[in-house]
């Protein structure tokens, strides 16, 4: 798989299959190309993804929102996720697959961190991210302790959304910035591989990718960091909610998809489909043998 990536935008030398010692060493202060990371929640969109040569593969707890139906991420638990992770994996990506833990899978204790975080691994995630700063640092070093990669994700984080507000950019504020650049350097020093920095202004993210020696993966997070996410669905315009002003929609697949199925509904009811052609018949003799019993088919 990932044979379709486009060879002009091809410098760095990719393995065949992603690992996380080279996501870490992907700064682009050291020439790397950006990551490109996308979500992804089943094997088809697995395949599209890695078809298109990202480099990683998020099974994101967004999986609430755009594909469970849920109004935020808090409703998904390890067993959705590691259900998702595992249709990922099947799909055999050269991408990283990352499996994101969901709400209160890591707040508890290290022990149930561990425990949670295991079994998105054993479901076929190569790493998991988490979302918080120094506060996490406890479960963040349990999981690197028990050799599970984590990477970390600070500014706008979905699963504070009461603490928060609502989704709200984040780190406004000098101080705020400045806590939030101590957070990713404890992370980076916890020993997360690479940081998501969510909803910050582009400036904050610069400060932050300066100030870490892994690399920072972006949304709504301007064009300063070390790589870019987007949401499939948002990426791919198979939703029809108003996009957030950093989703730069590439498709619009919602409306394709409604007129191809508006296709086969009149197609159906017109008795256009199916056709001869898309039809299984009998060989002449069966035919025979059956008209024979006055049952013959109708032609
Ligand atoms: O769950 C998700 O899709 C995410 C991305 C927005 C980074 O965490």
């Amino acid at each position: 798989m990932g044979t379709a990536r486009p060879a002009e935008v091809t410098r760095t030398a990719r393995p065949a299959r992603i690992t996380v010692p080279w996501v870490r060493a992907r700064k682009v202060s050291d020439h790397a190309d950006p990551l490109v990371m996308v979500t992804a929640y089943d094997a088809p969109g697995a395949r599209i993804a890695d078809d298109a040569g990202v480099d990683m593969i998020l099974v994101g707890d967004s999986l609430a929102m755009v594909v469970l139906g849920y109004e935020d991420t808090l409703s998904v638990t390890v067993e959705d996720m590691a259900h998702h992770v595992a249709a990922v994996a099947r799909a055999k990506p050269s991408a990283l697959v990352v499996g994101d833990l969901p709400w209160m899978s890591y707040h508890v204790s290290t022990e149930e961190t561990v425990r949670n975080a295991a079994q998105l691994v054993r479901a076929g995630a190569q790493c998991v991210k988490l979302e918080g700063g120094r506060k996490r640092l406890a479960m963040i070093e349990a999981l690197v302790d028990a050799e599970i990669p984590v990477m970390g994700h600070l500014g706008l984080t979905p699963q504070s959304m009461h603490a928060m507000g609502g989704f709200r950019v984040q780190a406004k504020e000098s101080e705020a910035a400045l806590a939030l650049v101590a957070d990713a350097k404890a992370l980076a020093h916890a020993g997360c591989f690479a940081i998501v920095l969510e909803g910050v202004p582009d400036e904050v993210a610069r400060m932050v990718t300066d100030a870490v020696d892994v690399p920072t993966i972006g949304i709504g997070a301007g064009p300063h960091c070390d790589g870019q996410v987007l949401v499939y669905h948002d990426l791919l315009g198979l939703e029809d909610r108003t996009p957030a002003k950093f989703v730069r929609r590439y498709a619009d697949l919602k409306a394709a998809s409604v007129a191809a199925m508006s296709d086969f509904v009149v197609d159906v009811r017109s008795r256009a489909f199916p056709d001869h052609t898309e039809s299984y018949h009998l060989n002449a003799e069966q035919a025979e043998a059956l008209s024979l019993y006055g049952a013959a088919p109708v032609d």
